[in-house]
């Protein structure tokens, strides 16, 4: 059975790529520090899999505890989820982002170097494409100008990467540009976890659903979009990590760097899923209009085509099975 490194793995995203990898006859090994997770959730992963899941509580800055990591399993891939993620904050805390995500990625390609393991899936970002492109944002668009230090951070680890597949051949990297997950594994056991209130979207909802804040704030009502709110490709979390999957397969295939979109192809509003929501759990979600965010694109979804044809991997939910999988949390 093949180990697959997973950074970030207790994180929302990672747990859920978890959940695939086992179900896929891989063996997963979750490298963590917890700053957004809880430890709780290797349980969770070991009721819905019936397997207990080797996880590891390391800084993936400490280098010499990641080379004890490395010595000890021998690695056939990692996918590399962990790093911060919310916009609004990294504008608020620049370097702190900078070093927590570009230090991260710096010392696990490093230490990935010396334990001779070349093949890496990141998890990248639909907020590294220029935003004032036609839509559907394809992977061949221009990336970089990018709208806030978040984004920035992804960006320039997507530079590391692109020169090292360029100057060093045994790498085998594959860059998965996610869109905005959504929903939850249907046993409703994991989530993405959220302290005070939440960054994102449907964790609001959920926490406005379950009266521990009053409303949710709609940041701007009016870009010009459909019905003035932002527009999203919400991609559901089961598909993203099955995406993973679907990579995996193919990895050994081909080295060098490839770049996937990982998004169903199709663009929502805020008040589209506001209302799905509604209408998937009978909850009524009281919300009020905001001031727009610094660094929110107005619209953002991409085509998801190169994935189905390389892949062979495509969205199975669509927004109001999402919707359904959320209810089971409320
Ligand atoms: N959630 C989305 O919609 C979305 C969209 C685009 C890209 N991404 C990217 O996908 C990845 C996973 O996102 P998520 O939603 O699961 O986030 P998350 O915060 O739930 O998970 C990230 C995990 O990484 C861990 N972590 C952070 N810094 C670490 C470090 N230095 N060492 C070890 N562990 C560390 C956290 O404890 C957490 O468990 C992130 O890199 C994020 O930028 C997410």
């Amino acid at each position: 059975m093949k180990n697959v490194f997973i950074t970030g793995g207790a994180g929302y995203i990672g747990s859920h790529c978890v959940v695939s990898l086992v179900k896929n006859g891989y063996n997963p090994v979750i490298l963590d520090n917890f700053s957004n997770s809880r430890q709780t959730v290797l349980k969770k992963l070991k009721t819905i899999t019936n397997k207990k899941i080797i996880s590891y509580k390391v800084d993936l800055r400490d280098k010499s505890k990641l080379k004890s990591i490395f010595k000890k399993h021998k690695c056939y891939c990692v996918i590399h989820c962990a790093g911060f993620k919310a916009v609004s904050e990294s504008i608020r805390e620049t370097i702190p982002y900078f070093d927590n995500n570009i230090g991260s990625a710096l010392s696990l390609l490093e230490c990935m170097e010396e334990n001779n393991v070349f093949k890496i899936i990141f998890s990248s970002s639909c907020t590294v494409y220029n935003e004032n492109q036609s839509l559907p944002w394809k992977e061949t668009i221009k990336i970089g100008n990018t709208k806030n230090p978040y984004a920035t951070s992804k960006y320039i680890i997507e530079r590391m990467l692109m020169d090292l597949a360029k100057y060093n051949k045994n790498w085998s990297i594959r860059i998965a540009r996610y869109f905005n997950a959504i929903g939850n594994h249907s046993s409703g056991l994991i989530k993405e976890e959220t302290n005070g209130v939440p960054n994102f979207l449907v964790p609001y909802i959920v926490k406005v659903a379950k009266k521990e804040l009053p409303y949710l704030r709609v940041f701007g009502k009016n870009y010009r979009t459909k019905d003035g709110t932002c527009i999203r490709d919400f991609i559901h979390v089961m598909d993203l990590a099955d995406g993973h999957i679907a990579l995996l397969k193919k990895i050994n295939q081909k080295k060098g760097l490839k770049i996937y979109n990982f998004g169903t192809g199709k663009g929502t509003s805020v008040l589209e899923v506001i209302r799905a929501f509604e209408k998937q759990t009978g909850v009524p979600i009281s919300f009020r209009f905001s001031k727009k965010r610094k660094g929110d694109a107005a619209v953002s979804y991409c085509s998801a085509k190169k994935a189905l044809k390389e892949l062979k991997w495509e969205t199975k939910y669509n927004l109001n099975q999402a919707m359904m999988d959320v209810k089971k949390i409320i």
